[in-house]
């Protein structure tokens, strides 16, 4: 008999879905409500405990700061012949339509391989999404190329390096079923 741990967090992992800030609804997530979100996401697992993961998390006033900066640099690093003034209305309202974007750095400290460091930050954003999702709170993760760009911005150090924004927002989107090929595709069983 599956334990009933086991069924929660099968739901859990199943219904977190990619929700994007068109679906949200501007209700505001409370600040403690965020902290325990990214109390999940420290949970992740971490080789030598280097815990690499640091967020930077914008709320109220500082969805403007963040939704002009993206703005700007879209602007900045986007040639004439590529530029959609759609494109930047959208990212600053994407922003702005959210109820926290929460900036994903991670830092690599030199102890351990960089694809460890990698991989135990996507683990925490993993965390933080599941997490999110059971709190009926929608998310999803961008990778913009500005993110290049925007060290100083976040005032990152020389071994910091932002891997995108988590967006968040209480939604109205209907569930909606994973798109994935078949798992058969993904699995080799040596038996
Ligand atoms: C590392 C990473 C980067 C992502 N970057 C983007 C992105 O820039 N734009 C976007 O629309 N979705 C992005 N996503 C979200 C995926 O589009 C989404 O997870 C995928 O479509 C599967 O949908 P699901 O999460 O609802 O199962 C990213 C996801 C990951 C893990």
């Amino acid at each position: 008999m599956p334990s009933t741990h086991f069924e929660t967090i099968k739901h859990i992992i199943n219904h977190r879905r990619a929700v994007f800030p068109p679906s949200y609804t501007g209700q505001v997530i409370p600040k403690e409500l965020l902290t325990e979100l990214l109390d999940c996401a420290d949970a992740a697992p971490t080789h030598k405990l280097t815990q690499p993961w640091q967020f930077v998390v914008f709320r109220e006033q500082g969805l403007s700061r963040l939704a002009d900066q993206l703005a700007s640099l879209y602007k900045a690093h986007t040639s004439p012949e590529q530029f959609l003034q759609k494109k930047l209305e959208s990212t600053r309202d994407k922003v702005l339509r959210s109820g926290a974007v929460m900036a994903i750095v991670v830092s690599y400290s030199g102890l351990i391989p960089q694809w460890e460091e990698l991989a135990a930050t996507a683990c925490a954003v993993q965390n933080l999404w599941l997490a999110a999702s059971a709190a009926d709170i929608g998310g999803y993760w961008s990778s913009p190329g500005t993110i290049k760009h925007i060290g100083d911005f976040l005032g990152l150090a020389e071994n910091e390096e932002c891997l995108g924004f988590f967006y968040m927002g209480y939604h109205n989107e209907p569930p909606r079923i994973a798109n994935r090929r078949p798992l058969g595709e993904k699995v080799r069983w040596e038996e």
